[in-house]
């Protein structure tokens, strides 16, 4: 049985994306494997958001090319966002590429391969020399209904808490921003399809799932209408609330654009719907905000988060910024760091600016060093974690419910879950009894970021 390994950089819409490239395999005979020397289809599905990742991506199929040494049959590969805007092009940056599949054509990557796998297989079999010649496949074209094709899920060993893609692309214009060139125009799945794939998950025991877009709550607008003023993605949240067994509802990311009462009214009658939102704010200036093409300002941004926190007083909000945008002023910094202040996030992803092909912000003339982004990102790191770990410590003594997901990342040993508000606890328990189960957890200690606790029993 042939085996491919699948190595994900970036968001996760990528995770998903390769778990449903990591179905079509096997159900194509092929098994999936965590060691890549033993692969004979290796496979990275790509990330474009910023310079770092591209490199990361780059760095390990180069890496990986001296497994040919041995097995000369290997197909190697590069799906998802870097495929996307680069292309052909990366054969020149990797000459043992073979497969170069875009964001569109995730359900032809299988197809790919393995035609080019089994000519390979079959030539060794007759002795023949392998010649690479003639035999890779760039695919990075536009597919209409391409959104509708992620939708398969893995069947052994599959998470309780499942990521279900509800749409594709992105109709924004963010000034930074390569995921609308990577990802395509907005499109989403209907309602009905989604609901059938969450039903499915909850027949295979999964009980949280976490919607994905790039703009969730934008979901579905140009495709279907407003019914009692509520949104296609409030309808959509009413709908998988209703999927008995399914008990727990995230998603990820939602915009303020679009974020409107009805989406914070349905924390208040949709007890489902877990305590916490990430919920990118960019900025805390409105100069920089204006200059990203981020159309709201700091204070509308401010009052959403209000808003939530009103609608459901534990929620838990997280964030991501970046710093060193062009032209970004000490002041403008530090209307970011009074806003973090002010809000009190939980967590947030501090990003320094990386300049990426064909944005406009990558040409504005005040580009800034990268020794003052640095200066910046560590600067306000320091008041994000201070907080967080403020906000953590002050759970210690707390029972908080949480969904156990199995064996923490780090210790075999231990067993790993989240609380609503989405922070991690790790506890003692039996593995096979406890996977999947939603339960109280005295919380103990907090080591900052990671909370350690018991299982309750009433
Ligand atoms: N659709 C989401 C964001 C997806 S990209 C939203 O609009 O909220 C994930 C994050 O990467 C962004 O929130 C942003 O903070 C960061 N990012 C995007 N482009 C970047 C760039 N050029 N440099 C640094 N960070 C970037
Ligand atoms: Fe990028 Fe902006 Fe779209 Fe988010 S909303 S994916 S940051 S263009
Ligand atoms: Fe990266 Fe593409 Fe996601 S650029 S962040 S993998 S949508």
């Amino acid at each position: 049985m042939p085996k491919v390994f699948i190595k994900t950089y970036g968001c996760q819409m990528n995770e998903r994306d390769s778990e449903q490239v990591a179905r079509m395999f096997t159900e194509g005979g092929y098994t999936v494997t965590g060691d890549e020397s033993d692969a004979d289809a290796i496979l990275v599905n790509t990330c474009s958001v910023r310079d770092q990742a591209e490199q990361k991506a780059i760095g390990k199929m180069t890496h990986m090319a001296r497994h040919r040494a041995r097995k000369p049959h290997v197909v190697y590969g590069f799906m998802g966002c870097m495929a996307q805007s680069r292309g052909a092009e990366l054969f020149q940056n990797v000459p043992h590429l073979d497969v170069v599949v875009g964001t569109q054509k995730y359900h032809k990557v299988f197809e790919y391969v393995d035609g080019i796998l089994s000519k390979r297989l079959e030539r060794r079999m007759d002795e023949l020399e392998l010649s690479m010649t003639g035999e890779s496949v760039c695919d990075i074209e536009e597919e209409e209904g391409s959104q509708n094709t992620i939708r398969d899920h893995v069947t052994e060993n599959i998470n309780p808490s499942s990521f279900v893609s509800i749409m594709q692309g992105c109709n924004m214009k963010c000034s930074y921003c390569i995921v609308p060139d990577t990802r395509g125009k907005e499109r989403g799945r209907p309602i009905s399809d989604i609901v059938e794939e969450v039903k499915k998950l909850r027949d295979r025991g999964v009980v949280e799932v976490t919607l994905l877009g790039q703009i969730v709550n934008l979901y579905g607008r140009t495709e279907f209408d407003k019914i009692d003023g509520k949104s296609p993605f409030v309808q959509l949240l009413e709908q998988v609330s209703d999927v008995d067994g399914i008990e727990r509802i995230r998603f990820t990311s939602p915009h303020p654009i679009g974020y409107r009462d009805d989406l914070v009214a349905a924390f208040t009658y949709l007890p489902k719907l877990c305590s916490h939102i990430h919920f990118p704010m960019q900025s805390g200036s409105d100069t920089i905000l204006r200059a990203m093409r981020r159309p709201y300002k700091n204070e509308k941004f401010v009052e959403i988060c209000e808003k939530m926190k009103a609608a459901r007083p534990d929620m838990a909000i997280t964030t991501d910024i970046i710093v060193g945008f062009p032209g970004e002023t000490e002041q403008d910094f530090q209307d970011t760091v009074d806003t973090v202040k002010r809000l009190q996030f939980d967590n947030a992803f501090v990003f320094r600016y990386s300049p990426r092909r064909n944005t406009p912000a990558a040409e504005m003339e005040n580009q800034l060093p990268e020794s003052v982004k640095e200066e910046r990102n560590q600067a306000l790191l320091s008041v994000v974690n201070e907080i967080a770990i403020r906000k953590n410590d002050a759970l210690v003594g707390t029972e908080q419910e949480i969904l156990c997901t199995g064996a923490s990342k780090n210790n075999k040993e231990t067993l790993s879950g989240r609380t609503s508000q989405n922070k991690i606890v790790i506890f003692n328990g039996d593995h096979d009894r406890m996977t999947g189960k939603i339960f109280p957890v005295k919380v103990e200690e907090s080591t900052g970021f990671t909370l350690y606790g018991t299982p309750v029993i009433h």
